[in-house]
């Protein structure tokens, strides 16, 4: 048994009981501006749109006009997300980023938050993400990120990683050999390690 797979199992564990109090403390901690996120991405009428990692979707009330494809490992998590309203068309499904079950090319935009530091294998999920997205699509991510000498973001990544919080990557690192372009790095939220980060599917 691998440990990426140990890490599912633990991130399935963890999450299971944070889904119980997820929107009532969880996202206190990390609270952001999530209706300007989804502002980032564009959505044009009519647009096909995945978000990975949809967790409990407190994302999905920003969503119109659109269909949402929301992915999530964890059925605690996804099943949370069931009772959230949107304008958009919202089609939830149990899926881990890793390996999607759609088609190549099928999304005109894909969202992420707080995903990436989460999930073992981030890298994977970006060339996941590039082949279900559109050629020239756009992917938004908004994550906490290392910052250079910035002791107090490694002292803590074992605390965050036992919290089910994953551990941060250098921005640059995570994107190199992915067919992600950044297109804008944007400072966003409480912490000056948050950035909204929109990039351009360069296929
Ligand atoms: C910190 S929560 C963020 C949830 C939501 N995006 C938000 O902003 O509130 C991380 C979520 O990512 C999910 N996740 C992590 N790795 C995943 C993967 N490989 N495939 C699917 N979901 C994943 C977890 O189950 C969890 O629901």
């Amino acid at each position: 048994m691998g440990i990426k797979y140990k890490m599912k199992n633990y991130i399935l564990f963890i999450y299971k009981i944070w889904a119980k109090v997820y929107d009532n403390y969880i996202d206190k901690l990390f609270s952001f501006n999530r209706k300007k996120v989804i502002e980032f991405a564009d959505i044009k009428k009519g647009q096909k749109v995945l978000e990975v990692g949809v967790g409990t979707g407190l994302n999905l009330p920003y969503y119109s006009n659109c269909t949402v494809y929301g992915i999530d490992f964890s059925k605690e998590m996804l099943n949370k997300a069931k009772l959230k309203k949107s304008n958009a068309k919202i089609i939830l499904k149990k899926m881990d980023a890793n390996s999607m079950d759609f088609k190549e090319n099928s999304f005109d935009r894909a969202i992420t938050t707080y995903v990436l530091r989460v999930s073992p294998n981030p890298k994977k999920i970006l060339k996941e993400l590039s082949r279900v997205c559109k050629p020239n699509s756009k992917l938004i991510v908004l994550d906490q990120f290392l910052i250079k000498n910035n002791l107090f973001l490694y002292l803590f990544q074992p605390i965050k990683i036992l919290l089910g919080w994953g551990k941060e990557y250098y921005i640059k690192e995570l994107i190199k050999n992915s067919n992600w372009k950044i297109i804008k790095i944007i400072p966003f939220g409480k912490m000056k390690n948050t950035k909204l980060i929109i990039l351009k599917n360069d296929k």
